[in-house]
């Protein structure tokens, strides 16, 4: 499929940006199913930004600090995603909640990546707490997003096991490492319409599993 007519996606990130770059690699290798069109960051020296420029990929850099209210702030981003034809938002490390009024304006368009087997450790220190809790399992998962945090259907989920000899840094890198095959894995399936939303259940269309 040629670039332009690919699905444009923009990819929002707060800070390191592996799995942006896990992405970015999925695209260049023809894997992806999609274009990025956009990076956009609200933290103007995180990593991500230099990942995209490396990357050759534009950004859109904005700084909360700026707008009055967050209604003021996320209708500045969602009128630049539409004015760009952006037809999927990918969450990747993104600090911000999202109020109701963009999981509204981009509903069943918005992906998340979280570092654990949801609805187990939602919040911001999912790795860090399923290996305090002795967790056997965590993992994964792929989710669309709503207004409740960590609660939208799941479009993707793998477990990662937790062995006796892990630390939460080991732990840690196995997850980052799932992370970076299963992102590019669901987006390309949004890409592909190979999905059916039914209420809280996703289901895939095409694939044995
Ligand atoms: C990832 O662990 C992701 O699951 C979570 O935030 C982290 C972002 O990492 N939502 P990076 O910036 O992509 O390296």
């Amino acid at each position: 499929m040629k670039s332009q007519n690919k699905l444009k996606i923009a990819v929002f990130c707060s800070g390191f940006g592996s799995n942006l770059e896990a992405i970015l690699k999925a695209e260049e290798c023809g894997t992806l199913g999609a274009s990025v069109a956009y990076v956009v960051c609200d933290k103007f020296d995180c990593y991500a930004i230099e990942r995209a420029r490396r990357h050759e990929k534009p950004t859109f850099l904005i700084d909360p600090k700026q707008y009055p209210s967050r209604r003021s702030f996320e209708e500045t981003i969602v009128r630049f995603l539409k004015q760009e034809r952006i037809g999927l938002v990918v969450l990747a490390g993104f600090m911000r909640i999202l109020t109701s009024y963009f999981t509204k304006a981009y509903r069943g368009r918005i992906l998340n990546i979280h570092p654990s087997l949801l609805p187990a450790f939602p919040g911001a220190h999912a790795i860090r707490d399923a290996y305090q809790h002795g967790s056997k399992m965590t993992g994964v998962t792929v989710h669309f997003v709503t207004e409740e945090l960590d609660n939208g259907p799941i479009l993707l989920q793998e477990p990662v096991a937790v062995s006796d000899k892990d630390s939460q840094k080991t732990l840690g890198a196995k997850i980052h490492q799932l992370e970076h095959r299963l992102y590019p894995k669901a987006i390309r399936i949004f890409a592909e319409k190979k999905f059916k939303i039914n209420g809280r259940r996703v289901q895939l269309k095409g694939r044995k599993r």
